[in-house]
């Protein structure tokens, strides 16, 4: 190994954060160059996201993402990290059926340099979560609004605000844990749900529009970057503003979750 290449993160280095109260970090990244940007900010994770439908593609939804987009995006963003752990999501639909989504981990590891696989939903997902982590397949399991699943939701709401709703999402962190899931990702959750998650479980938690309590943040890039044409979502942050450049602005995002200042309270859901 060279001197001054830099230790690579590990699902080891998140679990230590948690246990130690250490925030980390996640950013979506979908080419070599952000990538880079992130790496040096010392962005911990980052996230080849199915966003990338909507932001880089223009689709009103994720749905229409692929297979081969997530491939490719994947292998650009492989190449242009050198530090941070690199995570991609499962497209809709690749992953219903054991085989299928064994072989489509595996080549999102193999081919799009994947070192963590995220997939939406608990339920029919824990048999696919206890086959990929018995097959060594380090997976994230995402929670709360599943833009995949758009419109069964009934569009992008909060999830789990009504009694029973919270009561089923801590059922389903706790299997989806006991399934071998790494790391859970909440999205759009109220906040006490997700610090009461966070504390049930002993794998890393990630949240966007999850509170504080959170071990760790993730947002989509182009909506800290002001990019994202339309309106921002409520629980992200323009960074751009008071930055004098990108790479401040990520800088600015990873301070202000490593001190706990972002998100604030209007960035939450009650
Ligand atoms: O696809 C994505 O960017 C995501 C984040 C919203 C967490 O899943």
């Amino acid at each position: 190994m060279s001197a001054d290449k830099p230790v690579a993160i590990t699902l080891n280095h998140l679990r230590k954060m948690k246990l130690q109260g250490e925030k980390f970090t996640c950013l979506t990244a979908y080419d070599a160059s952000f990538t880079q940007l992130l790496d040096e900010s010392g962005v911990e994770l980052i996230l080849v996201g199915d966003s990338l439908g909507m932001v880089i593609q223009g689709h009103s939804t994720t749905v229409p993402v692929s297979m081969e987009d997530m491939i490719y995006h994947s292998c650009a963003v492989a190449r242009g990290r050198q530090r941070a752990l690199l995570m991609v999501d499962m497209p809709f639909m690749a992953c219903t059926l054991v085989e299928q989504a064994l072989v489509n981990a595996t080549r999102l590891m193999q081919e799009g340099g994947a070192e963590i696989i995220k997939l939406e939903g608990s339920g029919v997902q824990l048999e696919i979560v206890t086959e990929l982590a018995r097959r060594g397949i380090p997976v994230c399991a995402h929670l709360g609004l599943q833009p995949q699943s758009v419109h069964k939701q009934g569009g992008y709401r909060v999830q789990g605000r009504e009694a029973e709703a919270a009561r089923a999402m801590v059922a389903s962190a706790v299997a989806l844990e006991a399934a071998g899931a790494d790391m859970l990702l909440l999205e759009c959750v109220p906040t006490a749900l997700a610090a009461e998650i966070t504390r049930t479980v002993a794998i890393p938690v990630i949240g966007i529009g999850a509170g504080v309590e959170c071990d760790a943040q993730v947002l989509v890039l182009y909506d800290i970057l002001a990019i994202t044409p339309g309106k921002r979502p409520r629980f992200s942050k323009d960074f751009m503003e008071g930055a004098g450049s990108v790479r401040e602005a990520i800088g600015n995002y990873v301070a202000e979750v490593k001190s706990g200042t972002f998100p604030a309270k209007q960035h939450w859901f009650e």
